[in-house]
């Protein structure tokens, strides 16, 4: 019997959900416990701060919770990137929408009616911030999803964060920001004490099991009788370097390559085929972020850090603020924290959260092909022939 594939479910990069969200149970958990003081009626003692290099999967890990909060029901869930919130009346505005939270008006503030928009105006207050949080959670909790977080403006950040931990502690309300792991460093800059009591997830490349459940499930769930074989599976979890993002294009090219062929068992042959279209895709990624790396005007610099990261996973803080002083010939610290801050914003380097001082690569193998782009494959291992 010819085997049946239906839609490709893997959609690398899309924003949507991946057919299967592997290795993230704990990451879920932590998220389900917060969740669970606003079903109580009740603040989340901490807001969370989810960060972690490009493509690694933080915007599908808040898909999914909001998700949870709605299939759960009985509480508002608002998702908002920093391009909602360019100023303190806008942010208000965004997250209180005066339409359906009019009635619940404070007397000292007033409503604008702009270019047939109505909007709140707070006067530069972001005390009354806290007030109109705390009224709309009164009336249902509500939690706030905000993706790209790096990206906000200090101000309204800073009002932001405060509002979110003067709200949470009298009203069931929770705060959960996303962005690169130059997050941390705009957090503090927004307000040491939020940073401080936050709950941080870091959300950095799988491990191998996961890895393979990210290939191997969606397969069997629409077509039970595909199997993989394990050589070839192991190539694949080897070249996606367990990036979650690599993985959804491996899982879109094998798809293809296997409907095609109507297969029923993903070989060394399906493999090699869809290989190609995946070094497509790879190379693609590579060059985006290394123009990313350029716009900062960081190339010299990120090679040098490649050069001190050649057959190291991790570097200590002191070493690595060594490679980027040399590199910057100088002697001065604020310069060179400021480079490795400008490094983690774009997320070229990152220092996961629990991790100690040791800092690792951001996207697998970006290093590499920064020194040399046709060589740059799986890590430090070397690359199977095709
Ligand atoms: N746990 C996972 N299992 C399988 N695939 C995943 C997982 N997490 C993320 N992905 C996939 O990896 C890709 C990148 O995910 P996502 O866009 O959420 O990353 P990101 O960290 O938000 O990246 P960016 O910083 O560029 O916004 C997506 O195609 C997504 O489906
Ligand atoms: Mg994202």
């Amino acid at each position: 019997m010819r085997e049946q594939y239906s839609a490709n479910p893997f959609v690398p990069g899309s924003g949507a959900l991946p057919p299967c969200l592997a290795g993230r149970a704990a990451e879920q958990r932590e998220l389900m416990r917060l969740h669970a003081y606003l079903r109580a009626g009740r603040g989340a003692p901490r807001n969370a701060v989810v960060s972690g290099p490009r493509g690694n999967g933080k915007t599908v890990l808040l898909r999914w919770f909001q998700r949870e909060i709605e299939a759960g029901g009985g509480i508002d869930v608002v998702w908002r990137t920093p391009s909602d919130l360019p100023a303190l009346d806008a942010l208000a505005t965004t997250l209180v929408p005066p339409a359906r939270f009019r009635s619940l008006l404070p007397d000292k503030l007033s409503l604008s009616i702009g270019v047939g928009r109505l909007g709140w105006e707070l006067g530069g207050d972001p005390g009354t911030l806290t007030e109109l949080l705390t009224l709309r959670c009164a009336h249902r909790p509500l939690v706030i999803l905000l993706d790209e977080a790096h990206t906000l403006d200090v101000a309204v950040g800073r009002a932001l964060l405060n509002a979110a931990q003067s709200t949470a502690s009298t009203a069931p309300f929770l705060l959960v920001l996303a962005g690169t792991p130059g997050l941390t460093r705009q957090l503090d800059r927004m307000s040491a004490t939020f940073w401080n009591r936050a709950k941080h997830i870091g959300i950095g490349r799988l491990d191998e099991a996961a890895a393979a459940e990210a290939l191997v499930r969606p397969f069997a769930e629409q077509n039970p009788a595909v199997t993989f074989d394990s050589p070839a599976l192991r190539r694949v979890v080897d070249e996606s370097q367990c990036y979650p993002y690599f993985l959804q294009v491996w899982g879109a090219a094998l798809w293809e390559v296997a409907a095609e062929r109507a297969a029923a068992l993903i070989d060394d042959a399906v493999v090699a085929e869809a290989g190609r279209a995946f070094d497509v895709e790879r190379v693609v990624c590579y060059e985006h972020r290394r123009d990313e790396v350029e716009r900062q005007d960081l190339l010299p610099v990120a090679g040098a850090v490649a050069d001190a990261f050649l057959g190291r996973a991790a570097l200590a803080q002191d070493e690595l603020n060594a490679v980027i002083g040399d590199a910057l010939a100088t002697d001065s610290t604020p310069e060179t924290v400021a480079c490795r801050d400008r490094l983690a914003l774009v997320g070229y380097v990152w220092k996961p959260p629990g991790g100690g001082d040791r800092w690792q690569p951001g996207i697998p193998s970006l290093m590499q092909y920064l020194r040399s782009p046709t060589a740059a494959r799986t890590g430090s291992a070397p690359a199977p022939a095709r």
